[in-house]
């Protein structure tokens, strides 16, 4: 039996582009396209990349609000990919989700005390109608929330306490893992911060476990033990997260790390401006997808994929100026070319 809590192997989801009366399908948007990684319980993997690079896909994907449309997910040994609605409903109660914008997706109408009581209600987490109260007074408290905002709407909450709202619905079923996905995006950087070290000290509290979804390498280093980063549907780097910010190998990796404002300018690298747009997903480059846009792109990069190969520090690194991104049979001439 492995020790992860989550596995994820060749995970797809295709997008079919339809066109026309017959609404034949004339392609597909390769949001998510062959991601393979684990999670160990209690860590935190942060999940980065610039918009449309496929993480809300393939948090939904994980947890199966979108099927997907090929790969496995294992949660503690279980395939979830082919479990029928019972199970999945069992395996509702131990994946959470947590949105970007908590607001749309908390109901205008029902008093947070009333929507907290009717999911542990439905679970059946608790047995009187006085537990009830209580249990969601508690959760309410352990989201730094008085026990009197059960009795008030979503409307009257600030940002930051709407997301410490998602964040009680989300711990109310008691889940062992939960995919936030960019949590602070929507809220003031000052309150960011606090609702970040509230979802680090609930990890330590109840031994979760998380899959951290952000735009930016800056959110995500001071909860991650590791940081995947992906472009257009793949990872093309991941490793523990201290390594990966000291270290970085990937050329996007290096160009979206320069562009975080480090604390002491004298060990503040260059900014590597990436030229051009993310190509689309529906019509990916040949070779490796991030080619057209890279400061160190040589001839062989237009045609060899690299695999997301492992050095012997358990860094992963999916670019052929690193030996393990080799594919098997595969032989490249690196030629240096002019840097931009
Ligand atoms: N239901 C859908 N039908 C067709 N294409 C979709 C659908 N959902 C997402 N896509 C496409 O899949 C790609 C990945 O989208 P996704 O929302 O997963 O990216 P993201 O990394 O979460 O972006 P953001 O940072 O903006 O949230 C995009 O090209 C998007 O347009
Ligand atoms: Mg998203």
């Amino acid at each position: 039996m492995s020790d992860n809590l989550l596995e994820v192997h060749n995970l797809k989801k295709f997008f079919p582009i339809k066109r026309g009366l017959l609404s034949k399908t004339v392609g597909y948007v390769k949001a998510v396209n062959d991601l393979s990684f684990t999670i160990k319980p209690g860590e935190t993997l942060g999940l980065v990349g610039e918009s449309g690079c496929g993480k809300t896909t393939a948090g939904r994907s994980i947890l199966r609000l979108i099927e997907p449309t090929s790969g496995s997910v294992k949660f503690e040994g279980k395939e979830v990919t082919t479990m029928n609605s019972t199970q999945m409903r069992h395996l509702r109660r131990e994946m959470q989700i947590i949105f970007q914008d908590p607001y749309s997706s908390l109901n205008p109408r029902i008093t947070v005390g009333g929507m907290l009581s009717e999911i542990i209600k439905f679970h059946k987490l608790r047995a009187t109608d006085a537990e009830v109260r209580d249990r969601v007074e508690e959760l309410l408290e352990i989201v730094g929330l008085r026990a009197e905002s059960a009795r008030r709407y979503p409307h009257e909450f600030s940002g930051g306490q709407r997301q410490r709202i998602g964040i009680a619905r989300a711990l109310s079923v008691e889940p062992k893992f939960i995919v936030s996905d960019e949590p602070v995006s929507a809220l003031d950087v000052s309150i960011q911060s606090q609702v970040i070290n509230l979802l680090k000290d609930l990890q330590v509290q109840f031994g979760l476990t998380y899959l951290f979804i952000a735009h930016d390498l800056s959110v995500v280093e001071h909860i991650s033990h590791r940081v995947a980063v992906m472009y257009l549907g793949e990872i093309v780097e991941i490793s523990p997260a201290k390594e990966l910010y000291s270290n970085p190998k990937h050329p996007y990796t290096q160009a979206l790390l320069s562009a975080v404002p480090h604390p002491d300018p004298r060990k503040k690298s260059e900014r590597i401006i990436l030229t051009g747009d993310v190509p689309s997903p529906a019509n990916l480059p040949t070779g490796c997808h991030f080619h057209p846009r890279c400061p160190k792109a040589f001839a062989d990069c237009s045609r060899v994929h690299p695999v997301l190969g492992k050095d012997n520090t358990g860094h992963s690194t999916r670019c052929l100026l690193w030996p393990e991104s080799l594919p098997a049979g595969e032989k490249i001439t690196v030629t240096e070319t002019e840097t931009a």
